[in-house]
């Protein structure tokens, strides 16, 4: 049977994932045979979500390594990989961390195939259990929540996919939810569809389907409305970069949508593994760098045709352009607290160091 992973590896020793681009019509597996498959399926989304990009470009250098033994290439082979992967998409800073792990156990090491195949390997392992203990410790807010309702539905809203798709198993905000939903917590999720790539139509909605979770399609504009009308209890979104000060990253809309829940007295969490924050920034207006990807993303749709081909239709008049910024960043003040796999603490400097005291400046 196949695992159902986000990514695992193969009898021959090379790498699969599902290629995201086709759900939740078509499940269809890629195979990565070399470091170059590993940079372009980051690129196109075929894979994305930010963990998920981390552990495929560990993936990379391991097909690097490969590549360069079986060719008898020289070092600066896996230099040039390094850089690719590094330069495949600039937000999630999963992407530079799992680079970062790589290079060390590289430098630390005289058999390099073993060693970057057990080092990615290690990677995605690490991310299965950072996903289960953000579950374990966002529960309780859920349950709270829960106690409160008289047997009617925690109403949660989240936007984009922040879920196993984005991950390796579990996810960071489907984590918490599917905890929930398996100690028989009601639970129902309002999905914005996330507009130009719509993860949240067709990644999200597909995996609460899945994992039979109550849920809702709503478009990006209705979050304010439902929250105004008392329909959201709490909204639960992922990060692609967190700062030390706590300012949030994520995709596109995101900000909107802590806007309106601190309107409404609305609990806005972040679910935030370990891997995904950045202490070597501050603040993250004017040191995140935000991906600008192609026009056509926005001016085209792509989903299920009448005649059950996949195909894309234009929705704007041809030559009008379109910008596509593909994240914004929540200022700290905005969120509730984020909910990482060592607790839940306080979106600034003092409370990400209290459960993680590793990164106190010297
Ligand atoms: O452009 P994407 O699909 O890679 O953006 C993904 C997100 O914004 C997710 O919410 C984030 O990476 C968290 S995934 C656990």
């Amino acid at each position: 049977m196949r695992p159902f992973r986000t990514i695992w590896t193969t009898e021959d020793r090379f790498v699969e994932v599902i290629d995201q681009r086709k759900l939740p019509h078509e499940f269809e597996v890629v195979k990565l045979v070399s470091y170059k498959d590993a940079e372009r399926a980051i690129k196109n989304m075929t894979v994305r979500g930010a963990p998920l990009i981390g552990a495929t470009a560990a993936y990379g250098i391991y097909l690097a390594v490969r590549e360069m033994i079986e060719n008898q290439l020289d070092g600066s082979f896996i230099d040039q990989a390094f850089q690719e992967l590094r330069a495949s998409r600039p937000t999630a800073v999963n992407l530079f961390w799992a680079l970062d792990k790589m290079r060390n156990s590289l430098d630390e090491s005289s058999d390099f195939l073993s060693t970057s195949w057990e080092e990615a390997a290690r990677i995605v392992e690490e991310d299965i259990e950072i996903c289960r203990m953000i579950g374990v410790h966002g529960l309780p807010i859920i349950e709270k929540i829960a106690e409160k309702k008289n047997n009617e539905p925690v109403q949660i809203l989240t936007h984009c996919n922040a879920g196993m798709l984005g991950c390796i198993e579990w996810g960071t905000v489907t984590s918490p939810i599917y905890q929930a939903h398996s100690k028989g917590i009601k639970v129902h999720v309002w999905v914005d569809e996330t507009r130009p790539r719509n993860q949240g139509s067709n990644l999200t909605a597909y995996e609460l389907t899945k994992h039979g979770i109550p849920h809702t399609l709503i478009v990006d504009n209705a979050g304010g409305h439902l929250m105004q009308h008392g329909m959201v209890d709490l909204v639960l979104v992922g990060t692609d970069r967190t700062t030390r000060e706590g300012d949030v990253a994520n995709k596109i809309g995101t900000y909107l949508k802590a806007l309106a829940a601190k309107d409404n007295n609305i609990p806005f969490y972040v679910a935030l593994p370990s891997t995904t924050l950045d202490m070597s920034i501050r603040n993250g207006l004017t040191e995140i760098p935000i991906e600008e990807r192609d026009q056509n993303e926005v001016k085209y749709i792509t989903g299920k045709r009448s005649d059950g081909q996949l195909g894309s239709v234009l929705i704007c008049p041809e030559t009008t352009s379109a910008s596509n910024y593909g994240f914004d960043v929540t200022p700290s003040r905005f969120v509730t607290a984020l909910i990482t796999e060592r607790g839940v603490c306080n979106a600034n400097e003092s409370g990400i160091l209290s459960l993680f005291p590793e990164f106190q400046l010297t």
